[in-house]
This record gives C-alpha cells, structure tokens and sequence, in this order.
C-alpha cells in the first residue's frame, strides 16, 4: 500500500452529497480547522494559533465566521478558497490543479469530497477534533475523470504538511500542467520575508509588501537553487526573530519547483507551493498518477518559532543524525585536484591529532579527472593518481581513528568522459544534435533511462563495496537547461529528480549507516526532500564567516544546525579575499556540523594549538548545539548579531555574539539574551579561546565575572534588561556559557 492510500481499517466518512464535515487538529500550540461544507473540497478554516478546545458549536462557529461577505457584482455564494483552488469554487486567482485532455477539455476542475479518513480515530458524528494526526481526502471530479487524494498532517511540532496525488481516472491522456496547495493567511499578514542569492551567497533574505498579485519565486534549474525561496513567509509588518506572528511555506522538491504568495484583490491571502511542471513533462495515460511533493506550513510567533518546528520536526524522525556530529575534514580548499598519496597522508595525521573524526576526499580521485574540464562520470579510482587504489589513503585514515568519506557527482558528465563517448544518448538534452549549453564543462547525465541509472549505481557500489566508506559528499554543479530525455525530446526533470533520490535510497540500503552529504556548488540544494534521503547539507561554497554569519543564519530558519555543513577555512577566504582571525572563523563555524577545510600543513603552531581548543569546545558543546532551541536576538540594525542554543529544559546556553560590522553605537549597546526561564538565575560565563578578540574592552560586569568565575543573575535581568555589550572590533567574535543555578544559590548583581 502507498503511503497515500487510505488504510482499510480506518474510520472513514462518506460526505453524503450536501454532508457538512468539520475536524480540529491541535498541537504544540498550533490549530488547523478543515472545512468540508456541503461535500465540497475541503478548505482550511483556521491555521494559526491554537484555539482550545472548541466543541461542535465552536467549530460551527469557526467555519462560518471564516466565510466572506457575497459583495456586489460577485458571484452569488461566498467564494471558498480550497486547499486545491477551483474557479469552480469562486476563486479568480490561480487554480490550484490545471491541465488537460488531448481535446481541450479537462482543464476546470470541479473536485468534490468522496471521503474522509482520520487515522486510528473512530468518528461517529460530523465534527471531530484530535492532536496532532493525518486527515486523508479523497476528492473527485466525475466530469473531468480525475482523483485526488489529499492528505493533511498536522505533526506533534505543530508543523503541518500536505501532499496530493493525482489520479486520471478517465479513458484519455491528461496532461498535468501545475498542482499547487496553499494555506490561507490573515489579511493583516502585510509583509512578505522569502529567500534570493547566488552561488557562494545563498540564502539572502528579502522583505517585501504582500499587495495585490502574485508574488511567485519559479524555479526551473532543475535543482533547489542558491536563490531558492526556502521558507515564504507572511507575517505582521516588522515582524522579528522573537516577535510578530508568522506564516511560512516551504516546498519540500530537489527539481523544479515554485512557492506563491498570491493576494486577490477582495484581499484574501494565501501561499503555497508545488512542484513546476515543464510543458509536456507529466502526461497521465488512463489509470496513471502523480504524487506532489510535501509543502510544509509553519506557524509560529516570530521567526524563531517557526524555525522550532521545521527543526523540532527534523529531529523527530527515526533516521535523524546523532548529536555526535563527528569533526570533519573536507580536503577541497586545502589541496583541489592535487591528490598526492603522501600529501593526502600527511593531512590526515595532522586533522587527527587536532581531534578530527572523518576525513573526506573531494574531487579529482577518479578516470581522467585532473581538473573539471574531464573524467567526469566515470566512477572509476584513477590509475594515475592512485597507482594502489584508494586503500593506502583510507587505511591510513582509519588506522588513525577516522572514518573516512568520498566526493561524488552521480548525475553529471564532463563530455570527455569514457561514459560520454560510450552513451551520449544518456546525456539531457533535446535531441542528441542539440546539445545544452556546458556549465562548469559539464553535462547532466539522464538517470531517468534504466541503462544510465543501473550503470552510476553499479560504479558506485563497487566502490562501496571495495573501500571502508562511511560518507559520501553528493555533489551536483549545474543547473539543468533543456534537460530533456534525447530519444524523445520530452522534459525529465521530474524523473531526474526522482532517480537522484532512488540512487540515493539504493546506496544507503545496501550499505546500512552510510551518511550523505547534499552539496550542490556548495548550497544549491538545501530542501526538506532531499534531507529525507541525504543527512546534512552544504550550506554554501563560501566559507568566509562574515558571510557565512549570515547564511548560516538563514539557513537555519529551515534546517537544524546539526545538518548545516560549517566548516573553518584558511585564514584568507579562497572566496572573497578577505582575512579573519581563526578566533571568528571557528566562532561562526561552531553553530553547525563543524569541519576544517584548510591545508594543515600551512598552519602555524599557534593555530594548531588553537584549533585543537575549537575542535575540543565543539565536541563539549554539541550535545547541545544538536538539541537545543535556536534562538535569534531582534537587535534592530546593530552589527553586533547575537544567537545561540538554549537545552530543551533551559539549563545550559551558549550565546555567540558576533559583529558583522562597524557599530555606530557600540558603547550603548545591552545584550538581551532569548530563550531563558526568566524565574531561574544563570550563571554567565565569557568564554575566551585562543587569541583575544581584537579591539575588545570589557564592560565591569565581565571583569567581575572574571574574578568570580562567572556572574549569576535571575533570568528575567539577561531576557529583558540585558548587559552591556562589550566592545569588539568588526569582524570578531565573543562566546557567552550560560548554566542555570541550583534553586538557594545567592544571586549577585553587576
Ligand atoms: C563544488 C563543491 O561545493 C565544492 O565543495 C567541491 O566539492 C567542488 N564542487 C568539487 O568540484
């Protein structure tokens, strides 16, 4: 049974023509109301803030209150905005399902409510209401021949998401052309916050005014993308990490894809997402059907809250990372397509004895790969470079306690590749004369055609199979233009998209444990999807930690710290030339999965020594790090960006205050630490590793936490009074350790 069926023994109601059915779903302070009025398709009264227990009357009043006056010149019944939404339901905005039949018809659908499943509840009346728990639609258009099953989750995070599939039920083709779900948000969610950016600077933030019209970020590379809109938010005006209720949608697909924020001009606001369909790509023979990707919808009261539940969801599930991230060393920037036996050895020695735990070769180990313009695709260990194979590199690694990973980038070829010349008829493209524009010396290799897929898969595994492997970083460096299977010219990103993840799913079958890294020129591919198959993500090629100060940060609105690849570079950035202390490299690197990306064998003593504390601090920490709640302080337009975890049972702390530039008004500025329990006290402790931060002058409050190891001050004084924010240069970082005191302890005042 698929996942969309609806179980045989669950209690299902069957919407008499005309039926009214009203259900609550409630959790960890969030309400979702599901409307089916009249048997018609189910919309979503209310999702937002819980609502307490409401009875039958008071879902009756939920539901009709949240029905529109019938205005002049309108139709004559109040216009009903379905999760899927239909012109036949009085919605002139963009329809939720189109597509057609050969004919020209098929293409306004008027889906109708056949079922309702809630799972494991026996319902007996016309209103019910749950926890959190799985409501499944099944909805019908007898005209048009089409099916759709509908499901909405709402999980114990108070996070919820749907998906629907497709059925064509008719004797004819349809072709899909777009099926995208939405939730509506309140009229006074005035300000829109989603996501831009480009390679080595992704995930930059852009607020606009949700007004009329569609605000509609369309995806057609063929992957998430750098400028992905991550999480569309609609919220109050101003609305901050810790204040101003938010509403946010993220559409969970690693292909082409879309997210809307769409006002018409009654007012009425909704966002949603689906996948993006290329002309042609999905035709529906009779019987056939289509699964949509999951589109996630977080509530929350600020940003930080929405972010809690994208996380608390993450870390929910069985397969979810441990918190002993292991310290990494990825050995792109420190030797590129070098790859010399002893070179390579000597790294390893030198990552080991700093207290490195896994250390990953990158590209350039295999076929004819000496720089990017060849070899690529063939999986194959280069008898050049490693006349012994890999197994001299990977003993040493292991002999010295490391677990050791390997770089590839299974759905990409360089023309000159053995592969390329034996199967050019495996390459995207819309026919095998018309080659797509090269990018990065590169073609995209069509797993989508059983022969293409069965060969990567099968070089990969013997790979596998041969070498103690137990990461493997998945790369993937171009967008995909005209990606089209070459024998028919038809559009097959859909399936591309699809067979990555099967690939991905094979592997980690038959090699139990194995750990995958989604890199896509560095964060072109950060989604929820591609985290139900991968196990952490390369936030971004940019390693530099002013920038990376701001996409980690971003990041992290969607994806825990634990699966945000954070690693600590050279001290000038190979990206942008500029020069920071290992202090605040390592500093904005810490709030992540941390790994070194740096030739050792260039570092000074003193660096090494304190690297060897970094790494030491991280292992000590990231217990918490990796279950704590992220919290963001609203600091206005200071430069002076403070963050940090607090534990789940707000015991421990750890604040990183970094300046991201020069203050106009550092001397004035207080530091008001989220997340605490304002009735405990907390022992604040600065913590000062290697080198001091340069230009740093010591407020008295923490030169009396020197003398006293650490201040202890009541909760509510740091969460809403604050303390004096010391002075820093720009570009330098401070650490804050903050424990909670036992109950009698005496508190203390600066
Ligand atoms: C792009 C990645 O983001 C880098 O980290 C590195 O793996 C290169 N590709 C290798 O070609």
């Amino acid at each position: 049974m698929s996942a969309h069926e609806i179980p045989a023994d669950h209690p299902v109601l069957a919407p008499r023509p005309g039926a009214t059915h009203r259900l609550h779903l409630t959790a960890s302070g969030v309400s979702v109301v599901l409307d089916v009025t009249d048997g018609r398709a189910p919309t979503i009264a209310h999702w937002g803030a819980a609502l307490g227990e409401l009875g039958e009357a008071g879902l009756d009043a939920v539901c009709e209150s949240a029905v529109d006056v019938v205005p002049q010149n309108a139709v004559d019944v109040p216009v009903r905005i379905g999760i899927i939404p239909q012109q036949s339901d009085g919605w002139i905005g963009r329809p939720g399902l189109s597509g057609s039949r050969p004919d020209g018809s098929g293409w306004n659908p008027r889906l109708i409510t056949e079922s309702i499943a809630l799972g494991g509840t026996p319902i007996t009346a016309a209103h019910f209401e749950t926890g959190a728990g799985t409501v499944r639609f099944v909805l019908t258009d007898a005209l048009l021949g089409l099916a759709l099953r509908l499901e909405v989750e709402l999980l114990p995070s108070g996070l919820l998401r749907m998906r629907a599939t497709l059925t064509n039920t008719a004797e004819t083709p349809y072709s899909l052309a777009e099926l995208t779900l939405t939730v509506p948000v309140p009229a006074d969610a005035e300000e829109l916050l989603d996501f831009a950016g480009r390679w080595a600077k992704e995930r930059t933030p852009q607020r606009s005014a949700f007004t009329v019209g569609t605000h509609l970020r369309e995806n057609r590379r063929g992957r998430t993308g750098p400028d992905s809109a991550h999480v569309l938010h609609a919220g109050r005006p101003g609305l901050g990490f810790r204040h101003g209720e938010a509403w946010g949608v993220h559409t969970a697909f690693s292909g082409n894809h879309r997210h809307l924020a769409e006002q018409i001009n009654t007012g009425r606001r909704i966002l949603g997402g689906g996948e993006l369909l290329l002309p042609g790509e999905l035709h529906l023979a009779p019987g056939a059907e289509y699964a949509g990707p999951w589109l996630y919808a977080s509530y929350g009261e600020g940003l930080d809250a929405v972010a809690s539940r994208f996380h608390r969801h993450l870390r929910s599930r069985p397969q979810h990372v441990d918190t002993r991230r292991p310290v990494t060393l990825n050995v792109w920037e420190a030797v590129y397509f070098d790859h010399d036996l002893d070179r390579l050895k000597d790294l390893a020695e030198r990552a080991a004895a700093l207290g490195v735990e896994r250390f990953v070769l990158d590209d350039g180990w295999f076929g004819s790969r000496r720089d990017d313009t060849s070899g690529l695709g063939d999986w194959v260990v280069s008898d050049d470079v490693w006349p012994d194979g890999l197994g001299p590199l990977i003993d040493h690694v292991r002999g010295l306690g490391m677990e050791f990973g390997l770089w590839f980038e299974p759905e990409m070829v360089n023309e000159d590749s053995d592969v390329a010349r034996a199967h050019p008829e495996w390459i995207m493209a819309s026919s095998l004369e018309r080659m797509p524009l090269e990018s990065r010396h590169q073609q995209v290799l069509n797993l989508s055609v059983p022969a293409a897929f069965a060969h990567v898969r099968d070089q990969m595994m013997a790979i596998l199979d041969r070498y103690e492997i137990g990461y493997l970083k998945w790369d993937h460096n171009r967008d995909l233009l005209e990606a089209a299977t070459s024998q028919t010219g038809r559009a097959a990103v859909h399936e591309q998209t699809l067979a990555a993840y099967a690939l991905m799913d094979a592997l980690k079958a038959a090699h139990p444990g194995l750990e995958i890294e989604s890199c896509s020129s560095g964060g072109a591919r950060v989604d929820l999807e591609v985290l139900e198959h991968t196990d952490r993500v390369w936030v971004s090629d940019c390693i530099d930690p002013l920038d990376r100060q701001q996409m980690n940060r971003w990041t992290s609105q969607l994806i825990p710290l634990e699966l945000m690849g954070s690693h600590i570079a050279s001290g000038r950035s190979h990206t942008t030339g500029r020069l920071h202390t290992l202090g605040f490299r390592a500093l904005s690197a810490l709030f992540g999965h941390l790994g070194i990306e740096w030739d050792l064998a260039r570092a000074t003593p003193a660096e090494l020594a304190e690297l060897r504390e970094w790494i030491a601090l991280y292992k000590e920490q990231r217990e918490l790090l990796f279950t704590g709640e992220l919290v963001r302080a609203d600091r206005g337009d200071s430069v002076l960006w403070l963050h940090g975890v607090v534990s789940p049972g707000q015991e421990r702390a750890l604040f990183t205050l970094a300046a991201v530039g020069r203050s106009d008004q550092s001397q004035h500025e207080r530091l008001r630490f989220p997340g605490l329990d304002p009735e405990a006290r907390y022992r604040v402790r600065p913590l000062l590793l290697g080198e001091r931060p340069t230009g740093l002058t010591l407020p008295p409050w923490w030169r009396r936490a020197e003398e006293e190891d650490g201040l202890v001050l009541p909760g509510a004084v740091l969460l809403r009074s604050g303390l004096a924010a010391p002075l820093i240069d720009p570009e330098q970082g401070l650490l804050f350790s903050l424990t909670r005191e036992s109950t009698g302890s005496p508190t203390t005042h600066p």
